[in-house]
């Protein structure tokens, strides 16, 4: 029997080493040492790391690339993203959006990236966000699966027709339910926000994702009412909050009580450290916090953590290459989270905590799994987020989609010459 294609001698993110693996109509039929088995195409991946498809549990497709639209963030600040984003939105048609969102995907797709939930505004009721969005995840699904959560970007209560545009919204199609408690006029409201949510997440068998204290105010403490209507409507493992940058700042004493109530009701965190680090603080003179969630002690509870890289050149943020590998690196710095442990665990938090996240079935290496898998050029997990590998190769459904050259500098030092690919310590 002869199948499709064979990896030969790569690494797996458990440490597994020279590992084959076999791939046949788009699945993974076989893994293991030295398979004696015949392939019309062989991929020789050299001692590099073979790993599962980068996940992005948090991002704004309906934003990406509309940097310096129609002007700048100029004080850097989440609020004047907010607002900036609010100017750009009465100009938006879905054509543009829709072009750059699938421009977007190409460079997902390109980094290694192949699922993405992405928050889409729906405080415009022309919902163009919405149309536009839904047809790039039609189109782009061969490649990318795209989650979409309807997101009330202004407040579901703050802004006039919110909760019409976000039933609208997911009747048409999309299947994630958003909010922005800390956002709202006051504490109250924000919690109300939270019940409705909730309740019609309950109702019509929805996940849901709220940003949720996306503030440096240690009084921000919506998590808390999210965890609780998590528990009280049985929606156990299907609520994330995302952001909890408030967590930061929070009472230490309060936060010991919290962190075993989120582990109880199995609601899922997603942090991410570029923005955060880069938004949060802004108000604060020195010492200044950087307003980054508690990862490692959310780890402590079980609690499932997964990171997003939330924009790429937008409003809130100007730089990214939407580069997973950059976010978990972000995250071992400002959580200091080095020991090699906790790095390896950061890797999880790009891969298998996403795949949670999002309720992916049949994600990872495994045989009978979808042959979606990508080649490093690195050893391992750590030294993959060390260098933010090139992505040599990206399989989805067992074909090759993107494929990238080894990164190899040729050094000429007075005639010495040296080949540098910051990948081993060879120092001879
Ligand atoms: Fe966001």
């Amino acid at each position: 029997m002869t199948i499709d294609t064979i990896i030969r001698q790569g690494n797996l993110i458990d440490g597994q080493q020279q590992i084959d693996i076999a791939i046949d109509k788009g699945k993974i039929v076989e893994i293991g040492k030295e398979l004696k088995i015949n392939s019309r195409q062989t991929i020789d991946a050299k001692g590099c790391l073979i790993s599962p498809p980068f996940i992005d549990t948090h991002f704004h497709l309906d934003a990406a690339l509309s940097l310096g639209n129609p002007r700048m963030n100029e004080s850097g600040t989440l609020l004047e993203g907010i607002q900036l984003w609010g100017e750009l939105r009465p100009l938006l048609t879905a054509e543009e959006v829709k072009k750059r969102a699938l421009a977007m995907c190409r460079w997902s797709i390109a980094q290694g990236i192949q699922a993405i939930r992405s928050h889409v505004d729906i405080t415009d009721s022309r919902l163009i966000t919405v149309e536009a969005l839904l047809e790039v995840k039609k189109e782009i699904a061969p490649w990318l699966t795209l989650q979409l959560v309807a997101f009330p970007q202004d407040g579901l209560y703050r802004s006039e027709g919110a909760e019409k545009n976000l039933l609208k919204a997911i009747d048409m199609g999309v299947e994630v339910v958003g909010g922005i408690p800390h956002f709202e006029r006051t504490m109250s409201e924000g919690t109300r926000s939270i019940t409705t949510l909730c309740e019609l997440a309950a109702d019509r068998g929805l996940l849901v994702d709220m940003h949720c204290d996306e503030s440096d105010d240690p009084l921000s403490r919506h998590i808390e009412a999210l965890t609780y209507e998590t528990h009280r409507l049985g929606l156990q493992g299907r609520v994330t909050g995302s952001h909890l940058t408030s967590m930061h700042s929070m009472d230490n004493y309060y936060v010991s009580k919290l962190l075993p109530l989120m582990a109880e009701a199995d609601v899922n965190v997603v942090a991410n450290p570029l923005i955060n680090i880069s938004l949060q603080g802004r108000h604060d003179n020195y010492p200044k916090r950087r307003g980054m969630t508690r990862i490692r002690e959310m780890r402590d509870f079980d609690i499932n953590v997964s990171l997003g890289h939330d924009c790429v050149m937008d409003p809130w943020y100007s730089l990214g290459s939407h580069d997973m590998l950059a976010v978990a690196n972000m995250a071992i710095h400002s959580q200091q989270m080095t020991a090699l442990e906790e790095m390896r665990y950061m890797y999880e938090t790009i891969t298998t905590h996403s795949a949670k996240v999002m309720q992916l079935d049949g994600y990872g290496i495994q045989k009978g799994n979808d042959a979606n898998i990508i080649i490093l050029q690195a050893s391992d997990s750590i030294e993959a987020i060390r260098l933010k590998a090139i992505r040599l190769y990206v399989f989805r459904f067992g074909e090759i989609v993107a494929k990238a050259k080894p990164l190899v500098s040729h050094l000429n030092l007075n005639g010495n010459t040296f080949e540098v690919d910051f990948k081993s310590k060879n120092i001879e």
